[in-house]
């Protein structure tokens, strides 16, 4: 499938094949998803903690509280068994480093090809999308249930447009659609790397009931809606994931799969 419907489940989304070194043909996106609440951590905790560098291991003490200490274990396993898919390089031996704005991306090792990679994390879902090296991807995701007034934040941080647009929604639909628009945003935020450097009102999305998405940017952001491509979709069923990719001229090609990191090593 090359164009996935917009809020599709993802599970309808064609899987990410079960090979031992997973090929990533040009255009192909995929998205790996880790529920970590779906279970209790248990042993993984120790594993996960093993793949850390003491870096890592120090940012993730000085968060206060453990569920963000969880979302941040289950975020580093993640990116490092993910990507040991696609190389012969194991989970530890991973290197990351930040751009100016804080986009993290694969530095080593040295010899291994630097994937196109981003993450996203919310209560209780972690995603890591990875696509072929060379072209700028971002992912977002939100949980649904999370409650915030957010026809306000639409009108105070939307483009006029997706202002109109998500007013002209019936009531029932403004909440769905306003995390349509706002994943949408940070994915295209995400994949550019320059975080709120990007003022949001200066490129807008549009979302209909067909099959694609368009964005439209101010001239001052000097983009062009031509190289990108975009889609969002629904997940289990609180999530809404987006996902925006500058993967020219290949059609975007969306694959998933849901993971548990290192669940086989650890309950072998
Ligand atoms: C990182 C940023 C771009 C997104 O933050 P967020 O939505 O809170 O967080 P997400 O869970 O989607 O993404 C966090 C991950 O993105 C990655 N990331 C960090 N900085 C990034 C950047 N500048 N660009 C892309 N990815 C970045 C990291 O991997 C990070 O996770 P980690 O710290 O555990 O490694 C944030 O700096 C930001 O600017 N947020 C804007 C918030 C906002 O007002 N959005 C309005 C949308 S309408």
């Amino acid at each position: 499938m090359d164009v996935i419907p917009q809020g599709a489940a993802i599970d309808s989304v064609e899987p990410i094949p079960n090979d031992d070194r997973i090929d990533l043909h040009p255009g192909v996106v995929d998205l790996w998803c880790f529920f970590y609440e779906e279970r209790d951590e248990g042993a993984l905790k120790t594993a996960y903690e093993s793949l850390m560098t003491s870096a890592e291991r120090r940012r993730c003490d000085r968060f206060r509280f453990e569920k963000d200490r969880r979302m941040f274990r289950a975020t580093r396993a993640l990116v490092r068994t993910v990507l040991t898919r696609y190389q012969n390089v194991a989970p530890a031996d991973w290197q990351f480093d930040e751009g100016e704005y804080g986009k993290p991306y694969i530095s080593g090792p040295a010899a291994a090809p630097k994937l196109s990679v981003n993450l996203t994390n919310t209560k209780g879902l972690v995603v890591c999308a990875v696509s072929a090296p060379g072209g700028e991807l971002g992912v977002d995701a939100e949980n649904l249930t999370r409650t915030s007034d957010t026809i306000a934040i639409a009108d105070r941080f939307f483009s006029a447009s997706e202002v109109r647009a998500l007013h002209a929604q019936p009531e029932h639909k403004q909440q769905e659609r306003f995390f349509t628009y706002w994943t949408l945003k940070e994915s295209y935020i995400k994949a550019r790397g320059m975080g709120l450097a990007i003022p949001l009102g200066q490129f807008s999305f549009l979302v209909d009931d067909g099959d694609r998405i368009g964005i439209a940017f101010d001239p001052r952001l000097e983009d062009d809606p031509s190289r990108w491509q975009f889609a969002w979709m629904r997940a289990d069923p609180h999530f809404v994931i987006a996902v925006g990719a500058d993967v020219s001229p290949h059609p975007m090609r969306l694959r998933f799969r849901k993971v548990i990191p290192l669940a086989d090593e650890v309950m072998k």
